[in-house]
């Protein structure tokens, strides 16, 4: 398995990722499919913002997952708090691959201007809460029945990792 930047190549890998994600689960609270038009709006925003956009190959190349953040919120203030993303595929899953996304996007964000990740997580998605506490997020917040989704509400949590070196005066 190889770590290494995605190109416009893997956009209908991740619109795949993207709408399996949607279609099945609570992890993106979207209620429609996306389009290869919107993932490719939002890769070409990706790449002129500087955003890491990681993936993970396999031997033949095929995309098993990617990990990637964007602006937490549309402010000034918030120019050095992100927010992170990271989906693997659903049959590479348990191999340790959303665990290796995530550790090099960290070491993408310790190389820029980034105070702060945030992870946005459904509560109920104890997966993704593991991950990122075995990989130092702290839990920061949770906002009750924040979603509304399959018909239920849903509450949302913030897991935080903090780059303590990066700081400004
Ligand atoms: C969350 C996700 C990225 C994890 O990817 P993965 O490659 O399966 O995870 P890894 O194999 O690297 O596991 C790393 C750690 O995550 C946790 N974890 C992963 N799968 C788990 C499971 N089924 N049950 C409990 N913990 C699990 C564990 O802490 C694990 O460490 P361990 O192997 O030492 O126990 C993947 O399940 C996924 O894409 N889910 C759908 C999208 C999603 O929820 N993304 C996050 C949105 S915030």
């Amino acid at each position: 398995m190889i770590i290494r930047s995605v190109t416009s190549a893997q956009i209908p890998e991740i619109l795949a990722i993207f709408n399996e994600a949607i279609t099945n689960t609570t992890a993106l609270y979207d209620y429609e499919a996306r389009t290869i038009e919107k993932v490719t709006q939002w890769y070409d925003a990706h790449v002129q913002n500087d955003f890491p956009v990681i993936g993970a190959f396999d031997e033949a190349d095929t995309l098993l997952g990617f990990a990637t953040y964007g602006h937490f919120r549309p402010h000034d203030g918030y120019k050095f708090t992100f927010e992170h993303s990271v989906y693997v595929r659903t049959d590479a899953r348990r191999r340790g691959i959303g665990e290796k996304l995530l550790t090099a996007l960290i070491a993408e964000a310790r190389k820029r201007p980034v105070h702060s990740l945030i992870g946005v997580i459904d509560a109920d998605n104890t997966v993704s809460i593991r991950l990122h506490e075995k990989l130092g997020f702290h839990f920061c917040g949770k906002i009750p029945q924040a979603g509304f989704k399959f018909g239920r509400w849903l509450d949302v949590v913030f897991y935080q990792w903090i780059n303590t070196i990066f700081t400004i005066y």
